[in-house]
């Protein structure tokens, strides 16, 4: 949701900024654009509709020199996809240029307050009215940029992280942070002296140096190419920055030879489980260790329910946690869109544990909801992807995915490694709980621990999807089908088809069909049935049949060897067998390539889906 990018130092700006824009592209992709200050002292600011090439199509015959600047890939929320939205946006004296990611929410105010002592605006931004709101308090409070940017923070409601230049302070980068991301770099130049990086999240920094501060909410740092790095909150209270050393290699940031990170993604299920159940599966003692659950035992063995918060890809993976969580371990589970639960004033125990399941852990909706389960007492668990993110930095506990960066917008690994941390989690708690027989639980092991395999020939065994794929790019709606484990499989099948071919999906347990959605059923509705030869195997196969004498399209996943449901079926994609929990986990596959090919075949962006971004940091 917007990238920030920005650099002081003695290198060129401006090839660290684009290339840092493209690694953070995958956040929003609107419109782009660069502030940079000259050797000469010219503060410079170009944007361009669009992608970040457009943006480098147009700086061509520009200036592009300077050793400081700011970049920025928007979202939009306020005010069309437009260059004149786009950031960075100057002050009106163009003293001053800022990027922002996030949202003000009482821009309106301030910008009336501001239009009324006589100040002018360019665009419709709520970013506009911030970096105005600086240069205002400047002007007022005769103060510097550092302090200008302390009062105007006191008087902003939302949430921002930016990034500000300013002219005549040619030798400073400002940046501050409340709710949004950002994280900064601390390097040294080929000649040994200082130099800063500041990114939304760390892609674009890690190549430049490992070592990184995460600026935490509401502080603000200064930063100059004497090496000084000075963080206050907004009181102006000195802060010690904690330097940390980043686990992410470069290769991870590329890709790889696959087409596109999607794809990548796909085919690096199978390493990225192994990683992630890695040390956390004892084969030896057929064990479970996740040092979040050893270390809070009592409040696991005491808690009377759990809430799982999400949105999105993360939520589909919550359901199915909840199912296994509640078979394996016996507590109950309620599972959360996150934007509805910060609304409803909930009922939240102390005895409760809140648990937010969040790919970027970042996300603002899933963020809220577990500060509101905080101020009512709850334990928070975070199951996150992105190490030092802003939740697992507030929750009491956690396990991270250890699936490695997902570039693609639409999730695939982190979705996988989601499901299997939750039955990692599931088997934990049933552990401490001793709710599973020594038998049962030891056969679950085994079973999870065969899953990166099973997803390797999975893989393997479905390559002619992307024949196969040609033949729907045709249909203007599917429809996912699936029972127990497997209903939230139908909801992540068909959100990855709406994703990234625009394709109307619509995923149900299947044996809702009855009550409604079997009136859409002629010869032209692809149906998607997940059909495994295990739990409810004979009721999908009269599912399938209601379909079938409506002349619906079967397409099913089957488990390898049934030649029931592939008899009945137009197509089929076939799976190995595994315990109904685990079947999620391999069903999944073919879906995310099913929705890949198809995209593929209408000619869509499926890195980069309009509208979407990757991670959602506004409401
Ligand atoms: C966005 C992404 C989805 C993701 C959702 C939740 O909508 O496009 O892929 O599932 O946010 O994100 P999170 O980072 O919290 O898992």
């Amino acid at each position: 949701m917007c990238g920030i990018v920005g650099y002081i130092g003695e290198q060129q700006a401006f090839p660290i900024l684009i290339k840092g824009l493209h690694r953070l592209e995958y956040r929003g992709y609107d419109s782009a654009g660069v502030s940079l200050i000259n050797s000469k002292g010219e503060l410079s600011v170009y944007k361009a509709k669009g992608k970040v090439v457009n943006l480098e199509e147009g700086t061509k015959d520009k200036d592009t020199t300077g050793t400081i600047g700011i970049a920025h890939t928007r979202w939009a929320t306020h005010g069309e996809p437009n260059a004149t939205n786009a950031h960075p946006h100057f002050s009106q004296s163009k003293n001053l240029s800022l990027v922002h990611n996030g949202i003000i929410e009482n821009y309106k105010s301030l910008r009336a307050e501001m239009e009324k002592n006589g100040m002018t605006f360019c665009s419709e931004t709520d970013t506009e009215v911030l970096v105005q709101l600086v240069e205002y308090m400047m002007n007022t409070h005769k103060c510097d940029l550092y302090t200008a940017v302390q009062l105007a923070l006191k008087n902003v409601v939302g949430a921002y992280a930016i990034a500000i230049l300013e002219k005549s302070h040619p030798d400073q980068l400002v940046c501050a942070r409340k709710g949004s991301p950002l994280i900064i770099g601390v390097g040294k130049s080929d000649n040994g002296r200082a130099e800063f990086y500041v990114g939304s999240d760390a892609t674009p920094i890690i190549e430049y140096t490992n070592q990184v501060i995460y600026l935490q909410d509401e502080e603000i740092a200064i930063m100059d190419r004497t090496g000084r790095l000075d963080i206050t909150n907004l009181a102006n209270v000195k802060q010690t920055p904690q330097l940390v050393t980043l686990q992410m290699n470069l290769d991870q940031l590329e890709k790889g030879g696959f087409p596109h990170f999607m794809l990548k993604e796909i085919w690096e299920q199978p390493n990225a489980l192994r990683t992630c159940i890695r040390g956390r599966v004892n084969m030896v003692d057929k064990d479970v260790l996740l040092s979040g659950i050893i270390d809070h035992k009592d409040k696991f063995i005491n808690c009377r329910r759990i809430i799982i918060c999400a949105c999105g890809t993360s939520w589909h993976s919550a359901l199915i946690g909840k199912y296994f969580i509640e078979e394996a371990a016996k507590i109950p589970v309620e599972v959360e869109y996150a934007s509805e639960f910060r609304y409803r004033n909930p009922v939240i125990n102390p005895d409760d544990i809140v648990i937010a399941v969040s790919q970027s852990g970042e996300t603002a909706d899933t963020l809220a909801a577990i500060q509101l389960a905080k101020e009512k007492g709850a334990f928070l668990y975070g199951i996150c992807n992105v190490i030092g993110s802003s939740i697992p930095r507030a929750t009491d506990s956690g396990t991270y995915l250890h699936v490695g960066p997902e570039i693609g917008v639409a999730s695939t690994k982190a979705f996988t490694g989601q499901v299997i941390t939750l039955g990692l989690l599931g088997l934990a708690i049933a552990k401490v709980k001793k709710t599973l027989s020594d038998d049962i639980f030891h056969m679950l092991v085994e079973e999870l621990e065969q899953i990166p395999d099973k997803m390797q020939w999975t893989l393997e065994h479905n390559k002619d999807i992307a024949q196969f794929a040609q033949m729907f790019t045709y249909c203007k709606n599917f429809i996912y089908l699936g029972r127990g484990y497997n209903y939230p499989v139908a909801l992540e099948g068909a959100l990855k088809l709406k994703e990234i071919s625009y394709i109307h999906a619509e995923g149900y347990p299947a044996a809702e069909m009855k009550h409604g959605p079997i009136a859409l059923i002629d010869e032209e509705m692809p149906v998607v049935v997940i059909a495994p030869k295990r739990g409810m195997y004979e009721k999908v196969v009269s599912n399938i049949q209601e379909i079938k004498s409506r002349k619906g399209k079967i397409i099913s996943v089957v488990t390898e060897g049934d030649t029931v449901v592939r008899g009945m079926s137009d197509y089929s994609f076939v799976i190995p067998d595994t315990r109904d929990c685990f079947v999620p986990l391999l069903a999944v596959i073919p879906l995310q390539l099913l929705s890949y090919y198809v995209a593929i075949a209408k000619g869509r962006n499926v890195d980069q889906p309009r509208n979407l971004a990757k991670s959602v940091t506004v409401e």
